[in-house]
C-alpha cells in the first residue's frame, strides 16, 4: 500500500509518500517547505498563506521524488491536529482536494502520535518506546499504555524549542535559535544556576527564560548562559522521561521533534538509557522534524487496521490530544 501524507500544523508544509515493506516503513519521498517569519514569532494566518502558496509545488515535488503519479497512491492522509487553525485548515483542504479529485480514500491523523509511530516504523529494533517529543510548540513524554498513547508529562507553559527561540530573540539571534544556542553552549564553561521546574511529571520553562534574560542584561557571558540553559532544561526533560520509563517499565527511549537534532540532548538521554540498561533511538533528522512521511505512515497504519473516514469526518481539531486516539493498529 502506498500513502501520500500532508503535514501542516505549524511552520512546515510537508508532503511524504511511504509504503509498507514487511510491516516497516519505506519512505519514498519526503518534501517540505518551512515558513520563516521575518521577525517575531509565527503568525498563523501568514504561515497558512505560505502553505497555500507552496502546496501544489510540494505535492509535485514529492511525487517526482518517488517517481509516482497520483494514480499510484492508495490513500491520502493529513494532520488533523494539534496545531494552528489556519495552517491545519490549509493542509486538510489540500488533502480533501487531492482525495476528491483522484477518488482516493482519506484519513486525518494525530500529529503527536505520528512522531512516535515513524520511529517505530523506520527503526526495526524500536518496538515499544517512551517518546521524548521535543519540538518548537510541543514538549511531551508519550508512551503506549492500555490501548492508548498516554501523555506522562508535558510542558505547562511553552515548548522547549520555543523557549530556546524566545531566548534567542531576546539576545538578537536569528530564528530558529536552537541550533545557534547549541553551538554557543559548546564554548560555555561556567554553570549559572537557573530555576529547575519539574512539577510532578510536568515541566515549566518560563521562569528559567526570565532568569536567563536577567543574566544577559547583567552582562553575563552569552556562551555560559546558553550552556546553562541547555544543561538545566535537558536535565528536566531527562528526569521526566526516566520516570515515565520506570513507571511503565519500558526499555526503549525514542527522541523526536526538531530539538532532537541537539547533540547534547541526545547524549544526556543516551546516558540515562544506558544507566537503565535501555535502548536509545533517534530517527534521521528529516523524520524528527515536522514532516509528511510520518503523517503518511500513521495514515497507513490506521487504514490497514480498518479505520475509514468520510470527507465529512475530516474536520480539523486544534486541540487534538494524544490520548483521544483509539489505537487500533497495535496488538
Ligand atoms: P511542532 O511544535 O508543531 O511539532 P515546530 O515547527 O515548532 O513544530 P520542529 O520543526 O519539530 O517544530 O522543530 C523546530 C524547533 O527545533 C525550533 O524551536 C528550533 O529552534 C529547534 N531546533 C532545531 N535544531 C536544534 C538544535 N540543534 N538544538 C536545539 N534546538 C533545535
Ligand atoms: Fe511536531
Amino acid at each position: 500500500m502506498i500513502v501520500l501524507g500532508i503535514e501542516g500544523t505549524a511552520h512546515t508544509f510537508g508532503v511524504g509518500i511511504v509504503e509498507d515493506e514487511n510491516s516497516y516503513c519505506n519512505v519514498l519521498a519526503n518534501a517540505m517547505v518551512t515558513y520563516m517569519p521575518e521577525k517575531g514569532g509565527i503568525h498563523p494566518r501568514e504561515a497558512a498563506n505560505y502553505h497555500a502558496e507552496h502546496a501544489a509545488e510540494v505535492i509535485s515535488k514529492a511525487l517526482s521524488q518517488s517517481n509516482l503519479s497520483m494514480n499510484d497512491i492508495d490513500l491520502v492522509s493529513f494532520s488533523r491536529g494539534p496545531g494552528l487553525g489556519p495552517c491545519l485548515r490549509t493542509a486538510a483542504t489540500a488533502a480533501r482536494a487531492l482525495a476528491a479529485t483522484y477518488s482516493k480514500p482519506i484519513i486525518g491523523v494525530n500529529h503527536c502520535v505520528a512522531h512516535l509511530e515513524i520511529g517505530r516504523g523506520v527503526i526495526r529494533e524500536c518496538e515499544d518506546p517512551v517518546l521524548l517529543y521535543t519540538s518548537g510548540a510541543n514538549t511531551q513524554v508519550i508512551a503506549f499504555a492500555e490501548g492508548k498513547y498516554r501523555v506522562f508529562g508535558e510542558t505547562l507553559d511553552i515548548g522547549i524549542g520555543n523557549c530556546l527561540d524566545k531566548f534567542g530573540r531576546i539576545v538578537g539571534l536569528p530564528f530558529p535559535s536552537g541550533p545557534i544556542i547549541e553551538k554557543l553552549a559548546l564554548k560555555g564553561k561556567r554553570y549559572l544556576p537557573l530555576p529547575y521546574s519539574v512539577k510532578g511529571m510536568d515541566i515549566a520553562f518560563s521562569g528559567l527564560l526570565t532568569a536567563a534574560e536577567q543574566y544577559y542584561r547583567k552582562g553575563e557571558d552569552i556562551e555560559d548562559i546558553c550552556y546553562s540553559i541547555q544543561e538545566t532544561t535537558f536535565a528536566a526533560l531527562v528526569e521526566v522521561t526516566e520516570r515515565a520509563m520506570a513507571h511503565t517499565e519500558k526499555r526503549e527511549v525514542l527522541l523526536g521533534g526538531g530539538v532532537a537534532a541537539n547533540k547534547r540532548l541526545r547524549e544526556m538521554v543516551e546516558i540515562m538509557a544506558k544507566d537503565r540498561g535501555a535502548d536509545f533511538f533517534v530517527p534521521p533528522k528529516e523524520l524528527c522534524v515536522d514532516n509528511g512521511a510520518m503523517i503518511a505512515w500513521l495514515g497507513l497504519l490506521m487504514y490497514k487496521s480498518g479505520i475509514r473516514m468520510k470527507i465529512e469526518d475530516t474536520t480539523i481539531d486544534q486541540r487534538f490530544r494524544t490520548d483521544m486516539v483509539e489505537v487500533t493498529w497495535r496488538g
